[in-house]
């Protein structure tokens, strides 16, 4: 099969799982369908398909395995419940989200939290009840609890919400470590412990994914003025309608666009040497590059 086809079917399987996922809480019909809206209305996966894509190269075969497409599953309910939060009137005040209105502005800001809160606790419930090794799945959750929390995005979420209080790229790339990087390391190392890479290996990957993670924010805060919403599924211009301090508004847009690529390709050269050429670097290039 075409790489860029496993892409397509690995999508088709998370979409698949997360609905079902969803559909099996029954206490408030409304809750489950706030939290289906986000996660239903598109997205392009790269957290969970990374994960995968790790554990395809390592395999060199279609992940099939049920835990492993929940182990992703996982990481893409932390991500969707973050971008729920992050667009309520509190936050960025956003009115789009992968090309439908918000969770709040269908359901309001009450019923957007809880579906936050719901998918956010969900996730390690998820992690806890998978038939792997109990190893794999304490690494994992600690990981994630690190890497989504007070030390991690959401640590990133608090300095980025205070950010127009920055003046330095050092300043901003440090909110952007957190915001951004953390939880692509967690969606990275959930297919690292899966297939118990070993240490050496690890270390290389915390500089893979430092360089995916900022080359990734980068590219979002250029579309975010470069792109039509009809292309992002968000809002136009909405960093400097909240006077966000951005790269390209420190560095402007061609050395922006500069740095990401010089960033993409560190990743793309560290994931290549780590894994080879397969999935991953795949996954990279076409996130980051073209
Ligand atoms: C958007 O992430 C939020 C950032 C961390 C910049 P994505 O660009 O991966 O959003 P979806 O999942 O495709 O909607
Ligand atoms: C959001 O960053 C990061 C998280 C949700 C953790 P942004 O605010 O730049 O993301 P978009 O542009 O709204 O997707
Ligand atoms: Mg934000
Ligand atoms: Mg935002
Ligand atoms: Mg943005």
């Amino acid at each position: 099969m075409e790489i860029i086809n496993y892409f397509q079917e690995y999508k088709k399987v998370i979409n698949k799982r997360l609905n079902e996922l969803v559909s099996q809480y029954n206490v408030s019909e409304t809750l489950k369908n706030a939290m289906k809206y986000s996660l239903s209305a598109g997205g392009k996966r790269i957290r969970p398909l990374i994960t995968l894509s790790i554990i395809h190269d390592a395999n060199k075969a279609f992940v099939n395995n049920q835990c492993y497409i929940d182990l992703a599953c996982a990481v893409e309910f932390i991500h969707t419940y973050s971008l729920i939060h992050d667009d309520l009137p509190a936050m960025d005040n956003s009115d789009y989200r992968r090309g439908n209105l918000t969770n709040h502005r269908v359901y309001g800001d009450g019923m957007a939290i809880l579906a936050g809160d719901g998918l956010l606790t969900e996730a390690f419930n998820i992690i806890s009840h998978l038939d792997l090794e109990d190893s794999v799945k304490i690494n994992c959750i600690k990981a994630l609890s690190k890497l989504a929390g007070a030390n991690g995005m959401v640590g990133g979420q608090a300095l980025d919400i205070m950010n127009n209080e920055i003046s330095t790229i050092d300043e901003l790339e440090a909110i952007n470590y957190h915001k951004t990087h953390d939880l692509f390391l967690a969606s990275f190392l959930f297919g690292a412990y899966s297939i118990h890479l070993d240490l050496t290996s690890i270390n290389k990957l915390y500089d893979c994914v430092k360089y995916f993670g900022l080359s990734f924010q980068i590219n979002d805060d250029l579309n975010d003025i470069l792109a039509s919403s009809v292309e992002t599924g968000k809002d136009e211009n909405k960093d400097e309608k909240n006077n966000k301090i951005t790269y390209p508004k420190v560095l402007g847009i061609e050395d922006s666009r500069n740095l990401s690529l010089e960033y993409a390709n560190k990743a793309l050269e560290i994931a290549s040497e780590i894994f080879g050429e397969g999935l991953l670097t795949k996954l990279i290039k076409t996130t980051l590059i073209m």
